[in-house]
């Protein structure tokens, strides 16, 4: 008989009031971000917060483009932005909101395939887990241990 691999991922749900105050204010930048996203065609506000080793925050948040496939996610804007200005940086958590421009409450935000792909590559390339914290349903979140509970059986480096 074929032998079975069972794969199992624990995910904190939490209350506004049990994050802690560097995630409080890491939703906070993400959701300032998705008020500056530029999304025209959606009108789906994504914002991503990184919490840097030192403290420092940085920002992304959608952007949109007319031959639709040319724009780009929050998460990954966000990553890119920071791996081309401070490429030595290292990050210690990643947060993620969003919602629909003309509502004011956040969203649960589930970040897509190919960020939870580019999330895997900067967690290799840091060797260090990045802790994931996600907008969920009714004002709570989700925080991920690392980006590798988003993504089992992924692609990286060492495959090549
Ligand atoms: N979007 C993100 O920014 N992050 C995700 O992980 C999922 C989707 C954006 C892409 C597009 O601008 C809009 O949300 C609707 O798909």
């Amino acid at each position: 008989m074929a032998s079975e691999l069972k794969v199992q991922i624990s995910v904190d749900v939490l209350e506004p009031q049990e994050l802690t105050a560097e995630e409080r204010q890491a939703i906070q930048v993400a959701q300032e971000a998705a008020n500056d996203a530029y999304a025209p065609y959606s009108n789906f506000l994504v914002g991503a917060a990184l919490v840097l080793e030192d403290g420092t925050m940085f920002k992304g948040s959608n952007q949109e483009n007319a031959a639709y496939p040319s724009g780009l996610c929050a998460e990954r804007t966000a990553l890119f932005a920071l791996s081309a200005h401070h490429p030595k940086a290292k990050i210690k958590l990643l947060a993620v909101t969003a919602r629909r421009r003309q509502e004011k409450d956040f969203l649960p935000a589930m970040p897509c395939g190919a960020c939870r792909q580019v999330m895997a590559e900067y967690e290799y390339k840091q060797q260090k887990p990045i802790p994931v914290l996600l907008q969920a349903l009714d004002g709570k979140f989700y925080r991920f241990k690392s980006v590798a509970d988003l993504l089992p059986f992924q692609f990286n480096k060492e495959h090549l």
